[in-house]
This record gives structure tokens, sequence and C-alpha cells, in this order.
């Protein structure tokens, strides 16, 4: 394996070395949150010993100082993804952007939006929820091997002002081709907002070359603390948009009887901000850039390979994952006739970390997949061939026991 000398990464990571249930952890639930490296968690301890004021607002050194990385953090988030700093809202996590786009947008009564069946209900919620203001939502079908088809965003239906989609899922790990999209849909006056809080942490994203209009991420997917996240704008876009939220510093002036807003992004970051977060976020951004994303791409896409190569081996064990062109480091199984939460149990007190359940894709994984749930194991760069080969030996074990047939 080139690019990423995997001992040396792993010692940055201190749970990676703690023991669960008496075995060494194995975390294989990447998709749902990552690890934080201690650059990252020393980061947020220095922050408080000598930084924590409230940014923006006050001029003593301490409020400037949190001002300066609160800033920082913005700069080094909009050069990872290729975006300009203004293009760069902070927000919770990719709930909150998603959100922030379906009540500040100018969306009209005959607008049409349209989602897709692999959606992350964050992706899907917030659409669904426009139809009560009388905005039709339509939905993109999922092919056999989980791919959207590409001819549907040759011809949109009429009125689509905003396309909507992942740019990789978190249950079929499909990529999907949203540059060639993104141009489609923009032919026919759609704008278009990607998803990307599975596919930024994993791989390189230039905002710029994928031409979206609006990119929701979250910092903790990509070694961040919680609670802070990323709503990318394109400058245009957010012109004729309202507040989310109103409150302090989101003002230019204002008496009672007149309100001049702040342009973007302070326009959308009302209130007293997660410093602590943007500041870890930057950090944690820093940490990537030093790996190269390039080479965390290259890596996992090796461990990728290998688990569904081993994967082969296993009997009595169904898989809903890797079957489109482009897929992830995420793979969705079941154990025939055993529920997800039992097979994550089972796995669990051998020290690994699987998610199960409907992955916030109920849809997909109910009416699509037909399933009333399924394992996860998903990958990150800090998991080894050593890791998948004890989750495979696991996992065989278990469906040998109590799968069926
Ligand atoms: C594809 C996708 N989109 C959005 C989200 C929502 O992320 P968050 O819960 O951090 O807002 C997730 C979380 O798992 C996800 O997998």
């Amino acid at each position: 394996m080139t690019g990423i000398n995997i001992e040396n990464v792993r010692k940055d990571f201190p749970i990676l070395s703690k023991q669960v249930n008496g075995n060494n952890l194995i975390y294989f639930d990447n998709a749902a949150t990552s690890q934080k490296p201690s650059a990252v968690i020393e980061g947020l301890k220095y922050f408080y010993e000598n930084i924590n004021a409230n940014p923006i607002r006050s001029i003593h050194s301490l409020a400037e100082e949190s001002t300066k990385v609160y800033n920082d953090a913005r700069k080094k988030v909009a050069d990872f993804i290729n975006a300009e700093p203004e293009e760069i809202v902070f927000v919770r996590n990719a709930t909150e952007a998603i959100n922030l786009v379906s009540f500040s947008f100018p969306f009209k009564k005959e607008d049409r939006i349209s989602s897709t069946y692999m959606e992350h209900h964050s992706n899907l919620l917030p659409w669904l929820r426009l139809k009560e203001r009388g905005i039709g939502v339509d939905i993109a079908q999922v092919s056999e091997d989980y791919e959207l088809d590409i001819n549907y965003y040759r011809r949109l239906p009429k009125n689509t002002r905003l396309v909507a989609l992942t740019h990789a899922s978190n249950v079929t790990g499909t990529i999907n081709d949203v540059k060639e999209i993104a141009r489609l849909s923009h032919e026919q006056g759609a704008l278009v907002l990607v998803d990307a809080a599975q596919s930024i942490p994993h791989m390189p994203f230039d905002v710029k070359d994928i031409d979206a209009d609006f990119v929701a991420f979250s910092g903790h997917k990509m070694l961040a603390p919680f609670g802070i996240g990323v709503l990318y704008i394109k400058k245009d876009t957010s012109k004729n948009m309202q507040p989310f939220l109103t409150g302090g510093e989101m003002i230019k002036d204002v008496s009672l009887s007149r309100i001049i807003y702040e342009n973007v992004p302070n326009l959308f970051e009302a209130g007293t901000q997660n410093v602590e977060g943007a500041y870890g976020l930057g950090l944690a951004v820093e940490y990537l850039n030093n790996l190269g994303m390039e080479n965390v791409e290259k890596y996992e896409a090796e461990l990728t390979n290998y688990l569904y190569e081993r994967a082969k081996e296993l009997k009595n064990v169904e898989i809903y994952s890797g079957k489109s062109k482009r897929f992830n480091s995420i793979f969705s199984f079941n154990v025939t006739g055993l529920h997800s939460h039992d097979t994550a149990y089972l796995l669990d007190k051998k020290g690994i970390a699987v998610r199960s359940g409907f992955h916030c894709a109920q849809p997909l994984i109910e009416d699509r997949l037909k399933l009333d749930g399924a394992a996860r194991a998903s990958l990150y760069f800090y998991n080894t061939k050593e890791e998948i080969n004890t989750f495979i030996d696991e996992l065989n074990k278990i469906a040998a026991k109590y799968g069926r047939q």
C-alpha cells in the first residue's frame, strides 16, 4: 500500500488501541462518525486553555484571537474543496445545511424539486416537507445495480428548480457522477445540491470542477468534533436567499422599523457560533491535507477491494452494496434470517463496531430493497486488512451458526 503509513496513522488515534468486550476495537462504523486524531483532541484543549472567547463581537485580545481562528478555519475549509471563504457557511451538520437551503431558498409554488431513492433522510425530508407549500417533489429511481439513471437527468420534470442528490450513498456505497448530473441539470435551468457527507471525508473534492450550487457535509465524519458542518453556497446563488435564523451578528444595521442584513456567510450564522468546532474542523482538514486526499482515496480503495474479495468466502450472507460502477468503502449486508441488530450485537461481542437498522434511509432499505434493516461495515483510512480478516472470520462464524441456508 502506498501513501499512507498505517502504523504511524493509527498511533494518531488514541481510541484505536481501546479494548471493547475483551477484544481490540475494530471500528467499522465510520460512515456514522469518524474517530478523532490527537491533533484535533489536543487542539480543542488548547482552544479552551488559550483562546476561548466569543468571536466577531468584542475587540479584546482573546476575542480577536477567537475571531481569527474562526476565519482561518473558514479559509482552510474553503481551500479544501476549492471554494472561496465567503461561500462557506458554518452550520451544525449536513442535516442543518440542507434544511437551511429548504427554508431560505425562494422556492415558488410551481417549482419542483428532484431528490432520489438513495438519499439519507436529511436530503429527503426537507424536500418532502416543502410539499406542504405546494412544491412538487420527484424521486429518481435506483436500478438493480444501485445506480441512478442518467437519462432521468437529461429530461427533468418540467419546472424542476433544484436537483438534490447524494454524492455517495451511505447504504449501497454508490458514488454518483455528480459532475455530469450538475451539467445536465444546469442545461435545464435547475440548481444542484450535492450531499457530500459520505464523499468529502474520503476523496479529493473540487466544488468548481463539479459545479454544484450547494454542497452539504458534516465535520464529525471527517475527524472533526460533533456539532460543526458546512454548507457551501455558490456566490451568486445566495443572492435572493432569506435568512434561516435571525439574531446576533447577522445584521449590518437594525432599528425597530428597519433591518439591513449582513452578507453571506454571516447572514446564515446568527447567534454565537461553534468556534471550537470550526477550529477543530480546521485542524481535521490540516490532518487530511498532510495525508493527501489522493492517498486517502487510494488506500481506502485497496482496503475496499480486499474486503469485497474476502467477502466472496461468506456463506449465508447477502450483500447490498458494491454493485455500482463506482462505490466507496461501505459494505452493507445481512446474515440471512438474522436481524441486522442481532448481527451487530454479535459482532460487538468481538469488539467489532458496525451499524445496523435503517441507516436513516428507510425508503431505500424498506421500500426499494425490501429489507427490515441491514448491517453495515464502513471503513476509513486508519483501518487495516488485518481488521478486515478478523471481521470476515467472525462474520463467517455468525453466519454459519445463525444464518439460514
Ligand atoms: C449521505 C448522508 N447524508 C447526510 C447525513 C447526515 O449527516 P448528519 O447527521 O451529520 O447531519 C448522513 C449521515 O449519516 C449521510 O450518510
